[in-house]
């Protein structure tokens, strides 16, 4: 897909300047803990390299992604930048991590012995140092990571094997967005006991310990230690409606403006036509429109990332500045919206499903309530085929209907 999408009247404007704002203002909060960008999943939508460079302009001081290919995508875009891999890489992956200079996380011995091998392959410990991996522990949240038992193991290997760098050992919480439940604080009391466990066995201490994601860098101070790993923070977006009050008391504490969203969904109206009220539109003929309107199609469709479950849901879109809804159900690659007779909408207006127009505005926290999902979920759906457009303070270029 070009990344101008010349053909394609549908668009992400992704601002780069929102980026740099909240990264900025994420990093004063956990300060003196650094901030690690998580741009993993395309920057969740946005678009990996350029969002990982504002992120690091912005003040976070490394990057982290699921995938080694993420990785490989971040030193192709000529980012440099320390690069954390958060998922063990399949063993016959870490070669190429680690030839990249990516920090994998172990959690098996399996991984940890693809990583020697790997590391010794490239003459780490011998002609040159030993390369950094860190170890991730599951405290909880028991998707991956290694038990607290066979974390001691883990560590002790490690520490003896002179190819590889302990640099880390981290963990990751499962509902730190909850700030009324006592899990969280829970899962930093088992962290801090797999710690001393590791240290009453004589083993080193790593050089950093990390555990909080967002809503444990916003809302958990204890958890911040040396890094906060964020990632929906990043990308303007609360990771969860119990943490906005706290958000903006610590936003507030360091006097930072409001995290901004970073993306806007838009496109053109392609076709305008106008049907009496009971006409029913669409696959399925779901429903009749309430009353005579102008109905405006738009070249977006679930193909895109526009779940069929927003008819169904309520959902609108913004055209002429108004909320006007879904009038009948999503297709593939469009949409039809009930406008107003007198909205005079036009093929050539812009149509808004994510972001602002006039007064009115459309949020992915709105989406994800309508679809019964978060906000994580819209915006890493959006389509690889809708192209992304980077406004950096500057305003989008016109794209012709
Ligand atoms: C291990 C890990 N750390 C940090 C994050 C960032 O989480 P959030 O987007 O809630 O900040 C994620 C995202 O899922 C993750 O998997």
């Amino acid at each position: 897909m070009p990344a101008e999408g010349v053909h394609r009247p549908a668009w992400l404007e992704v601002d780069l300047s929102a980026v740099r704002h909240n990264a900025g203002a994420l990093a004063a909060i956990a300060g003196p803990a650094r901030l690690c960008a998580v741009v993993k999943a395309d920057a969740y939508g946005h678009s990996t390299v350029p969002v990982a460079r504002a992120a690091m302009e912005g003040g976070a001081s490394e990057l982290a992604v699921a995938l080694v290919d993420e990785g490989v995508e971040l030193r192709d875009g000529g980012i440099g930048a320390p690069v954390l891999v958060l998922s063990e890489p399949a063993c016959d992956a870490m070669d190429d991590a680690l030839a990249l200079g990516l920090v994998p996380t172990l959690y098996t011995r399996d991984g940890l012995e693809a990583a020697r091998r790997a590391a010794r392959g490239l003459g780490a410990g011998d002609s040159r140092p030993p390369l950094p991996v860190e170890v991730k522990v599951d405290t909880g949240m028991h998707r991956v990571g290694a038990s607290p038992d066979d974390a001691v193991e883990l560590v002790a290997e490690l520490a003896a094997a002179p190819e590889l760098d302990y640099q880390g050992l981290w963990t990751h919480f499962a509902v730190a967005d909850e700030v009324s439940s006592d899990f969280t604080g829970e899962q930093v009391s088992r962290f801090e006991a797999v710690r001393a466990r590791l240290k009453a066995a004589g083993l080193p201490e790593p050089r950093r310990v990390h555990a909080a994601n967002s809503a444990g860098a916003i809302a958990w101070p204890s958890s911040r230690y040396d890094l906060v790993r964020c990632g929906i923070a990043l990308y303007g977006y609360p990771p969860g409606p119990e943490v906005v009050p706290v958000l903006a008391e610590e936003l507030a504490r360091v006097g930072a403006a409001p995290l901004r969203p970073v993306l806007s969904w838009k496109a053109k109206v392609t076709l305008v036509k106008e049907y009496p009220a009971g006409e029913r539109l669409s696959y399925g003929r779901l429903a009749p429109l309430s009353e005579r309107c102008l109905v405006a199609t738009v070249p977006l469709g679930y193909a895109d990332g526009v779940s069929r479950g927003y008819f169904a849901g309520g959902g609108a879109v913004l055209v002429g500045g108004r909320r006007c809804p879904l009038a009948g159900q999503v297709t593939m690659d469009q949409l039809l919206v009930a406008c107003p007779l007198t909205s005079g909408g036009r093929a050539g207006d812009e149509a808004v499903l994510i972001g602002s127009q006039g007064g009115e505005q459309i949020t992915a926290e709105e989406w994800a309530s309508r679809l019964g999902t978060v906000s994580y979920e819209i915006v890493t759906r959006i389509g690889l085929r809708v192209p992304r457009r980077f406004l950096d303070g500057t305003p989008p270029a016109e794209v012709a209907p």
